[in-house]
């Protein structure tokens, strides 16, 4: 129940970020640890306040202390040093599928919880859900477990993380609030927090695909995150990518699956694999330890990383040889025009994919792990007149040519042969 002297701090609270006031560390806490005593109206309020008026560092790392602290924050205990991952999220962004099966076949301990798609952003865990008999619940003890065993697991989280986040969260999506940096930092470093690995590397997308459009934004996003880690004592680095096209050949939960085991059999995508050798190499630096990029490159394609994540998919009860379900329609789409690709826009294929069923809107709808987009044509590539470009796995032959003239306003031709997509920005941490 609300007590008067709680009402009495809210307005106080509200009132101090509307007239731009710097709160305590007290007040912040008290604000998270109330925060269902509140009305929406009044946490909207200082929201919008938040909004327009920002957070100084301190405030923004307190913040994100304090939703960590609303659930329980995992102790790994004789795990330690662990590390974790996260990314802001993209299309074709199968990163994580890569990154943690070669992390751990360099010897460290990565305990991964990660999350479902949402809009056209994909989910680690349905894309695990598209292998037959994958588990994705796992408790934290069964992860502790698997992880000092054999020193991977990917899950979903089965605890409440940060549930002050959750809460924010849903409150932003609806009131317009969303979309301020010291929210978005507190609110995806409250989970990692929350989620107890002693360090982090973040994978911060820019472009079309990404929530952070701009490179500006993206910094901005990469500096605030990388800045709540370190004073809540976690090594934190940060790289900033590329999410102006989709990732890879593939989209779609179970293509991407496919896509994962064939680059970990050891086939070269460039894109994935800069990618991740990149965050892998910073991620391996920022724990105290040096791999050379060729040792790297080695373990991700040779075949060492693909044992790993074959172990981790047996021990989770998946299987891979029962062969997987197929999209029930699947069409070539021809080039309508001769040239060189200058950009697929990564927004616009994402949309197309979500629209095939492979996305959700909210957290309760089903997804399709068959649809999605082949291309057979990337960046930089030529092109001839009715040349098959891609090819768009669906439900049906309607959803096939409805998908069409979306996936082909999304691709840009040239008669010259662009540059090449720069996909590292610049690491950060
Ligand atoms: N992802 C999150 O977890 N939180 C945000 O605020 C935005 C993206």
């Amino acid at each position: 129940m609300m007590t008067l002297k709680g009402k009495m701090q809210i307005n106080n609270i509200i009132e101090a970020k509307q007239s731009s006031q710097i709160h305590s560390a007290e007040e912040i806490k008290f604000f998270i640890e109330n925060l269902n005593t509140f009305s929406q109206e009044e946490i909207t309020q200082w929201l919008k306040a938040v909004k327009a008026n920002g957070l100084t560092d301190k405030e923004t790392s307190t913040l994100t202390l304090a939703m960590a602290d609303s659930g329980e924050v995992i102790d790994w205990g004789n795990l330690e040093p662990t590390l974790d991952k996260h990314s802001t999220g993209g299309i074709g962004d199968k990163i994580t599928l890569l990154f943690v099966p070669l992390i751990a076949a360099c010897g460290i301990n990565i305990p991964k919880l990660s999350g479902r798609s949402l809009g056209i952003t994909g989910g680690t865990i349905d894309k695990l859900e598209s292998i037959p008999g994958f588990r994705t619940n796992l408790s934290i003890d069964e992860i502790k477990e698997q992880v000092s065993k054999i020193g991977l697991a990917i899950s979903g989280a089965s605890i409440n993380l940060a549930p002050a986040d959750k809460k924010l969260y849903a409150i932003r999506d609806v009131t317009g609030t969303v979309d301020s940096i010291p929210l978005i930092a507190s609110s995806i470093m409250s989970k990692k927090l929350a989620c107890g690995a002693s360090n982090i590397i973040l994978d911060v997308k820019c472009g079309s695909g990404a929530f952070m459009k701009s490179l500006h934004d993206a910094k901005l996003l990469a500096l605030e995150m990388v800045k709540i880690g370190k004073s809540n004592n976690k090594k934190v680095r940060a790289v900033i990518s590329n999410m102006s096209e989709p990732l890879g050949y593939k989209i779609g939960n179970l293509l991407e699956i496919e896509e994962v085991l064939e680059v970990l059999s050891g086939k070269e995508v460039s894109d994935l694999v800069e990618i991740t050798l990149c965050l892998a190499k910073e991620a391996i630096t920022m724990i105290g330890g040096s791999e050379s990029e060729e040792k790297l490159k080695d373990i991700l394609l040779g075949g060492k990383a693909l044992s790993k994540f074959k172990l981790m998919v047996k021990v989770q009860g998946g299987n891979l040889s029962t062969g997987f379900p197929k999209a029930k329609h699947i069409e070539v789409l021809k080039s309508n025009q001769d040239g060189y690709i200058q950009n697929i826009d990564a927004l616009v294929l994402g949309e197309a994919v979500f629209e095939l069923g492979a996305g959700r809107k909210t957290v309760l709808e089903n997804i399709d792990h068959a649809v999605g987009i082949v291309l057979f044509k990337k960046h930089g590539d030529k092109v001839s007149k009715n040349e098959a470009l891609l090819e768009i796995y669906s439900k049906s032959k309607e959803d096939a040519d409805k998908a069409k003239d979306k996936i082909l306003s999304g691709i840009v031709f040239g008669q010259n042969q662009p540059t090449k997509l720069k996909l590292i920005h610049e690491v950060i941490g």
